[in-house]
């Protein structure tokens, strides 16, 4: 049986700050740099997320993407959505809002929501055009 990757595409929009309370503005500043601004910033984000799974001979589907997308926006979008990331997100909290770990929340979410018959190989979180990370578990 082949196994092929179908990758799904959602937007959001989000502010966030890079800071660490345990540090001085000083050394704030030179490790986040602008992304530390204590008066915000935000970002116009693009999430790719592939699934992996057999394709299944009566569709021709590994996954129902209209079932991607739903998990995708129950999980993950519609909590993320022109929200501040230090703030408003639950599943957020405590942890520094870094692509990076924004990234891995992510797949924690998702991994959880997707039917037994796929497994979640990729998410690829992009914040700026010029700055992405890729999750892949593990
Ligand atoms: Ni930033």
């Amino acid at each position: 049986m082949p196994l092929v990757q179908v990758t799904r595409r959602a937007h959001f929009c989000a502010a966030h700050r890079l800071h660490r309370d345990d540090w001085s503005e000083e050394r704030n500043r030179a490790v986040f740099g602008d992304c530390s601004n204590p008066n915000w910033h935000g970002h116009n984000y693009t999430l790719d997320v592939t699934v992996e799974g057999p394709v299944d001979p009566e569709t021709g589907f590994v996954m129902d993407l209209k079932a991607l997308k739903r998990a995708m926006a129950e999980q993950v979008v519609d909590d993320l959505d022109h929200c501040n990331l230090n703030l408003e997100v639950s599943w957020l909290e405590g942890i520094i809002p870094s692509t990076e770990n924004v990234a891995v929340a992510i797949w924690e979410r998702l991994a959880a929501a997707l039917p037994d018959a796929v497994r979640l190989a990729r998410v690829h979180l992009r914040e700026t055009p010029n700055n992405s990370v890729v999750y892949t578990g593990g």
